[in-house]
């Protein structure tokens, strides 16, 4: 695929057909995203990839505790904005977006309770790369770095016909990943990607998110 296609096609799949994906394509897919770059190439993350009946017990873990009310932890990469910003109209414009696809209603509590707890089931997902950074690592500079494997590997996974959500929803208790994958103390959680064959039928697959314009975001020195 090329690669302009690739970045330009990708996109946050949040419904997934059935069928497991092998751990061979999902080493391969990992082995090309190892190449992104970070900086001094001191490589800063590491993965644990649940599938079958541990992701599945994660899943019915993070609803039980999302249901219960426990309060969600950021480990790493907390982001925050001010309610009047550009930022929180396009959250507002995704969220809008996607619960039209849905059918969901503005007032209808009870299918937004459903949605949420979709993201904390990773997305029903066969598979999910929960992506981890060694708690010796300081400072954001490290997250850059993450954020690059993070991207590499949602564009290598179209190589494979395969989808992609990248999701903080799905680290959101960390404890419940930390004691059924096995995940030290010693290692930061820091964000999951959801991966799978995409099921075209579902309708939240349909989200065309928007971009500002480059224009507007750019400033052009020594161009004229
Ligand atoms: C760091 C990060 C965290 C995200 N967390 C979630 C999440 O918890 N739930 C979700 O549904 N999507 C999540 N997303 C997906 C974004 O909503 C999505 O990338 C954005 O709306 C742009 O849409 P696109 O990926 O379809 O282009 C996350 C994306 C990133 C980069």
């Amino acid at each position: 695929m090329d690669i302009v296609e690739a970045i330009r096609s990708r996109k946050s799949i949040r419904g997934f057909r059935a069928e497991p994906i092998g751990q061979e394509v999902l080493k391969e897919i990992l082995d090309t995203a190892c190449r992104a770059p970070s900086a001094l190439n001191t490589q800063p993350w590491e993965f644990f990839v649940l599938a079958g009946e541990p992701l599945r017990r994660v899943c019915r873990a993070n609803v039980e505790r999302l249901k219960s009310g426990a309060p969600l932890e950021i480990e790493a990469a907390e982001s925050g904005f001010p309610r009047d910003s550009v930022y929180r109209r396009r959250q507002v414009e995704l969220a809008k977006q996607l619960f039209r696809l849905m059918g969901i209603e503005r007032g209808d509590e009870e299918k937004r309770a459903e949605w949420t707890e979709r993201g904390f089931r990773h997305f029903d997902a066969p598979a999910a790369i929960i992506i981890v950074q060694d708690r010796s690592l300081s400072g954001a500079g490290a997250l850059l770095d993450i954020g690059s494997v993070m991207q590499s590997i949602c564009l290598a996974a179209l190589q494979y016909g395969l989808g992609t959500c990248i999701a903080r929803q799905g680290v959101f208790y960390p404890d419940v990943l930390r004691e059924i994958a096995g995940i030290p103390e010693s290692k930061r959680i820091v964000i999951a990607i959801a991966i799978g064959i995409p099921d075209w039928d579902f309708p939240a697959n349909a989200v065309e998110t928007e971009r500002e314009k480059t224009e507007a975001i750019t400033t052009w020195v020594g161009f004229d």
